[in-house]
C-alpha cells in the first residue's frame, strides 16, 4: 500500500461536475473514492478518467448478494485500476470467500456497521447491543481474511491487536448536523491507528478546498 492516507469521497451526481472537481486535487497526495450515485450515473468511464489522471481508486460500492454474483461482480471490478473495493461483512463468510476468490490485485473491505447507525439501530435490527454486533463482524473478517474493514473511528480501539487495513468515514473536524452519527477529528482517527480517513462534504463543500484538504491529510 502507497503511503497516503487520505481518501476523498468523489459523491458528485455526474461526470462533468467530477471532473471540474478533480483538477483541484493531487494524485501522489490522495486516494480518490468513486462511490454509488456517481458510478450509477456514469459508469466505468469515471473508473477509466481518473486512471488516467494518475488516481488510485477506491470503488466503493458494498456489495451485498448471494456468492455467485458477488464473485461476478468482483471479478468485473477487478479488470479495472481499482486499489480497493467494498463488500458488506454481513453478507456471511461464503459470500466473502467468494469475493477473495475473485478480487486480483484489488483489495477487499468488509463493511462493518455504516457509521450512520448507532446503538438505537443495532437493538432494532439485530436485538443486539453495538459492541456485540460490531465484534461478530469483526470476527467474520478476520476469519474470511478479508484485506480490511470499514468501521468509524469509535471502533478503533477495538482493532488495535488486528493487522486489517482501517479505512473510517464520519470525520468531521468541525461540528456538523448531517447524516453521520459516530464522527470523530482526522486528528483522532489517524491517532487511534486509521491506516485511511474517508472525506467527503467536508472537502467537497468547502469554500477553501485546498485548505480543507491539507486539514484533514
Ligand atoms: O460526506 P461524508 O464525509 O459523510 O462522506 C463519507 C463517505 O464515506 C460517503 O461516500 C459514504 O458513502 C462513505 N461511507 C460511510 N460510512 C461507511 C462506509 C462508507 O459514510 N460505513
Amino acid at each position: 500500500m502507497s503511503s497516503k492516507r487520505l481518501i476523498v469521497a468523489l459523491d458528485f451526481k455526474n461526470f462533468d461536475e467530477m471532473s471540474e472537481f478533480v483538477v483541484r486535487l493531487d494524485p501522489n497526495s490522495c486516494v480518490v473514492k468513486v462511490g454509488l450515485q456517481l458510478f450509477i450515473s456514469e459508469g466505468n468511464k469515471v473508473l477509466d478518467f481518473l486512471s488516467a489522471k494518475g488516481f488510485e481508486i477506491f470503488l466503493d460500492l458494498k456489495l451485498h448478494d448471494i456468492p455467485n454474483t458477488v464473485n461476478k461482480a468482483i471479478e468485473e471490478i477487478a479488470q479495472f485500476n481499482v486499489l480497493m473495493t467494498t463488500i458488506h461483512l454481513q453478507g456471511g463468510m461464503e459470500m466473502i470467500a467468494a469475493a477473495n476468490q475473485a478480487k486480483g490485485n484489488t483489495k477487499i473491505l468488509g463493511v462493518s456497521l455504516l457509521t450512520s447507525l448507532d446503538e438505537s439501530d443495532t437493538q432494532m435490527l439485530y436485538n443486539n447491543n453495538f459492541n456485540i454486533q460490531f465484534n461478530n463482524l469483526i470476527n467474520v473478517a478476520e476469519k474470511s481474511e478479508v484485506d480490511g474493514i470499514v468501521c468509524s473511528s469509535m471502533e478503533l480501539a477495538l482493532l488495535s491487536d488486528s493487522n486489517l487495513i482501517k479505512v473510517v468515514p464520519g470525520i468531521r473536524n468541525l461540528k456538523q448536523i448531517d447524516d453521520q452519527k459516530r464522527v470523530m477529528t482526522s486528528k483522532e482517527a489517524y491517532k487511534n491507528g486509521a491506516s485511511y480517513i474517508v472525506v467527503g462534504r467536508p472537502i467537497t463543500q468547502a469554500n477553501n478546498i485546498e485548505e480543507a484538504i491539507k486539514e484533514y491529510s
